[in-house]
């Protein structure tokens, strides 16, 4: 894939659904009791890779388009066709993590594996829960998938996680469902709370103390809802980065998530001084959605520059790869820390994402927890390696709009594992002759 820069982009974008919203919705969906319809399912691999995981627990899940309806089973209907149950999460570590929950209160046996870059990413983080409320798991070094999970009799745990991270909440509290007694987690600072807002609006009793810790109280049915999915401000980040810091530019994006746990990225864009435009605010299923326009223009930190650590960054983890693209263009100095799980996504995002900038003849500083640019500096069109990392393909491909010259993106058909159209759009967004296929 080649992108010619250096150009504006203007238009209206049209989003596929939130990935970890449908990944959710489908497994409540799935050990819910009725038929769910749910309206603007993702069209990511990954959430693709999540239905097809429950289609092999013995739910029925039409999918018609961007429509999908799944015939719950209940808590405990689940009927895979073979035994143990082997299941594929593809590149998800949503998928593998999440549903490893639901796996855990099965009384069978399931063997749960993913491609590659799935199996170098640690599962201890929800081994080690699962383990303590009574599942048995073996997986390869106690850490990496496969994973064999042989569930039921789980009994409630007080759990607090190592990490902030929403994939292990969320194994944890699905868990619970099935457990007995009331399951409580914690974590060090707020992950995204999408599973949270979701189990009450399928009929789960979960309550949240003052100190942030969340208790669910298992064995109670879930009850099929109608869901749709708001579009998914992850995909909108990159070209609201591309849009932000390219004169000229101007995109509106209609019917996105807003969820506060997920809206770090437009904080930061704000703080840069973007043009930044929320109208139509108004929540569904509890969570925020809104539209949003945004121009162009030149951003820039104050004159110490900004440090982004502590509680922001699971609020922006996905998109700091499109923010280190974004520092190269904004005058002064922007620098992350406290990101080391970076290192543990879909590539090693911080040496994926600085050895991108350098190959463009940008100048990075690398840490072993973040990194640090100073701009703006001018980048040059070059060839990128993506090492099969979606967000790296398309952080690099708007990175590409930016540059001199142009770039090519090694493998980028991996943008499909989270937005399919992604290509399609920046096509239409930068105009004729910027993207060569
Ligand atoms: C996600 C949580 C985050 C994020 C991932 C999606 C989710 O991962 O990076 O893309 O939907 O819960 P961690 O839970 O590992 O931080």
């Amino acid at each position: 894939m080649g992108i010619n820069g250096r150009g504006a982009i203007r238009g209206e974008v049209t989003l596929p659904g939130d990935k970890s919203i449908s990944h959710r919705v489908a497994m409540l969906a799935g050990i819910a009791q009725g038929s769910s319809r749910i309206r603007n399912f993702a069209s990511s691999a990954d959430c693709h890779a999540t239905l097809d995981c429950v289609r092999r627990l013995g739910i029925e899940v039409e999918v018609n388009g961007r429509e999908v309806v799944i015939h719950g089973q209940g808590l405990r209907g689940l009927a895979p066709a073979e035994m143990p149950a082997s299941l594929d999460a593809q590149n998800s570590g949503s998928t593998i993590r999440m549903i490893s929950g639901i796996l855990a209160g099965q009384r069978f046996t399931t063997v749960i594996d993913g491609d590659s870059s799935l199996r170098r990413r640690p599962m201890r983080r929800i081994i080690e829960p699962l383990t303590l409320m009574g599942a048995r798991i073996t997986a390869r070094d106690e850490n990496y998938a496969p994973l064999r999970i042989i569930g039921g009799g789980l009994q409630a745990i007080d759990f607090t996680s190592g990490v902030a991270s929403a994939q292990v909440k969320t194994c944890v509290l699905f868990a619970g469902l099935y457990a007995d007694g009331r399951t409580t987690f914690r974590e060090p600072s707020m992950s995204r709370n999408h599973s949270e807002l979701m189990l009450r609006e399928f009929g789960a009793r979960l309550d949240q103390d003052d100190d942030g810790s969340l208790s669910i109280e298992g064995g109670t049915e879930l009850q099929a809802v109608e869901y749709r999915v708001p579009g998914d401000l992850s995909s909108a980040a990159f070209f609201l980065a591309g849009a932000s810091a390219l004169a000229g530019s101007e995109v509106t994006v209609s019917d996105v998530s807003l969820n506060s746990t997920r809206t770090g990225f437009l904080a930061v864009l704000k703080y840069l001084g973007a043009d930044v435009e929320l109208s139509n605010v108004r929540s569904e299923h509890g969570e925020h959605i809104g539209d949003l326009r945004l121009s162009g223009g030149q951003l820039k930190t104050e004159a110490a520059g900004v440090v982004l650590d502590g509680e922001i960054i699971p609020h922006i983890i996905d998109e700091i790869p499109i923010l280190a693209v974004l520092a190269t263009q904004v005058e002064g100095r922007i620098e992350v820390r406290d990101a080391r799980e970076l290192r543990i996504k879909e590539s090693d995002r911080i040496q994926t994402v600085v050895a991108g900038i350098r190959a463009m003849g940008g100048v990075i500083d690398e840490f072993e927890d973040g990194f640090a640019v100073s701009g703006p500096q001018q980048l040059s069109g070059a060839r990128i390696e993506t090492d099969g990392d979606h967000r790296i393909a398309m952080a690099f491909a708007i990175a590409g709009l930016m540059a001199e010259g142009k770039t090519e993106i090694i493998d980028a058909d991996c943008a499909a594992v989270s937005f399919p159209e992604f290509y399609d759009i920046l096509e239409s967004l930068a105009g004729e002759g910027r993207i060569a296929r």
